[in-house]
């Protein structure tokens, strides 16, 4: 819930031990998942298993801010002030999103197959912990449609990001969210965030990995298939525009017909 795109974070939680290590996941160890040897063998595993729930996630640029701001002015109150810790009113989302910084941050989507963006991440970097100049953080922020909700898209760019993140040297992902939002804190916990309440606000921090050979591939890999699959989605657009033009025609000169013979 970046309030800006570049919200002031408190230092980290001290952290359990060990944790810096683990080397299981990219994103940091589940708490729920069993036990099993770190190595390259247990990364492997986990960059298949997300391969083979994959879902096509788009990094977007500065040509979409106009897609970003529609997803964003489709959002309701409610989920404007969960995603920005303020209502945002439609000017102010407007100006968050011409102020976005594709030149420095990040910005991920998810297409359906009407070309909507129905789910969007902001992951903002140059930020720096206070009191440990040489750590480095990114501020992630989402917002997935009401409809398209609880399809697992939210956790699917939260990982994407801690992946784009890693692979760009970042060591800590923070998310700033109301302590009411359960989906968040759910997705961030779950992927082994520390979680420090304050009140009505959370704010979590995700320790990353170092970026590895098989994090390279895995984002490389994934961007190109997310760019195969919008641009599949934009050629069958095209064609069923082409397809309903057609029948429009055909139509039109039946009807044509039908009259010149009355
Ligand atoms: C937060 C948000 C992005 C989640 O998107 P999503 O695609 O529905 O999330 P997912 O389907 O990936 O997963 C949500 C997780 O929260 C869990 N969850 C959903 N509702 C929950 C609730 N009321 N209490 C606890 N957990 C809940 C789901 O079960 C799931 O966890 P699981 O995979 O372990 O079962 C979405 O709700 C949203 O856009 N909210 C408005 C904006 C916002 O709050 N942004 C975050 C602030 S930066």
């Amino acid at each position: 819930m970046p309030r800006q795109p570049h919200a002031a974070a408190k230092p980290l939680p001290a952290e359990p031990a060990g944790d810096r290590d683990h080397g299981l996941s990219p994103l940091g160890p589940d708490p729920e998942a069993p036990a099993e040897p770190a190595g390259p063998l247990a990364n492997a595993r986990a960059a298949l298993e997300r391969l083979s729930t994959w879902v096509p996630i788009r990094s977007l640029a500065r040509r979409h801010r106009r897609r970003i701001a529609e997803h964003l002015l489709a959002l309701t109150p409610q989920d404007r002030y969960l995603r920005f810790g303020y209502p945002a009113s439609d000017a102010q989302i407007h100006k968050y999103a011409l102020a976005i910084d594709f030149g420095r941050d990040e910005v991920l989507g998810i297409f359906n197959r009407h070309l909507q963006l129905i789910a969007l991440a902001h992951l903002a970097y140059g930020q720096s912990l206070p009191g440990e100049p040489g750590r480095t953080m990114a501020e992630f922020g989402v917002s997935v449609l009401p409809q398209s909700r609880g399809r697992g898209l939210g956790r699917r760019l939260f990982d994407t990001a801690g992946l784009h993140a890693r692979n760009r040297g970042i060591d800590t992902l923070f998310i700033h969210a109301l302590s009411e939002n359960r989906p968040m804190l759910r997705i961030a916990t779950t992927a082994g965030a520390i979680v420090e309440r304050d009140g009505s606000e959370s704010a979590a921090w995700l320790r990353l990995p170092p970026d590895s050979f098989g994090s390279q591939v895995e984002q490389a890999l994934a961007r190109h298939l997310g760019e195969l699959d919008f641009q599949l989605k934009r050629q069958a657009q095209v064609l069923s525009g082409i397809v309903d033009g057609v029948a429009e025609v055909k139509a039109h000169f039946e009807s044509s017909g039908r009259a010149a013979k009355e």
